[in-house]
């Protein structure tokens, strides 16, 4: 059985993911709007993937005998001044997401909630990999700057990105990129 500070605390989460998923999406639809649709599709298999984490801390509460209380989630930003702004601010993000993910884990050494430190441990290694992800991909918007050739060349690039598949909800079709 899930105590209920250790619940609440992955209620919380729950949240911090779902906005997530939120943010992306916004960034999606932005990439869309500047014709930019490989990076959209990056963004929307972002955005899904946030929704594996969510559903991740849904499950385990569930499973430990907790009960799910869905947090309210804020409005995303909607515009951006450039791509290499839209991956700061995505590095930004994931830096908090690190921020959340550590603050658990210390909740779950001192409540010595084995449980919950096994499924956070998965996510302390999945924050290298974001963070990985994100600060690659500004040090790239940096070389490329104003070039536009490169720039498409990286769209094209990032229409690659395969959707994953989510054991809690299900596969995912696959994205919409040109
Ligand atoms: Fe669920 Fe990108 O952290």
């Amino acid at each position: 059985m899930i105590k209920n500070k250790m619940q609440d605390a992955f209620n919380k989460q729950i949240g911090e993911e779902i906005y997530s998923s939120y943010l992306y999406l916004s960034m999606a639809a932005y990439f869309e709007t500047i014709n930019l649709k490989g990076f959209s599709h990056w963004m929307k298999c972002q955005a899904q993937e946030e929704m594996f984490h969510a559903m991740r801390f849904f499950t385990h509460i569930l499973e430990r005998g907790g009960a799910v209380a869905l947090p309210r989630i804020e409005e995303p930003k909607r515009k951006w001044e450039s791509s290499l702004n839209i991956f700061q601010d995505g590095l930004v993000h994931e830096e908090h997401i690190t921020d959340c993910i550590h603050k658990l884990m210390d909740q779950a050494v001192d409540e010595k909630d084995y449980a919950a430190q096994n499924l956070l441990k998965w996510f302390v290694n999945e924050q290298v990999e974001e963070e990985d992800n994100f600060t690659e991909m500004v040090a790239k918007l940096k070389m490329i700057g104003g070039d536009q050739p490169s720039l498409l060349l990286q769209d094209k690039e990032m229409a690659a990105r395969m959707p994953g598949i989510n054991p809690y909800v299900g596969t995912i079709p696959a994205g919409t990129a040109a």
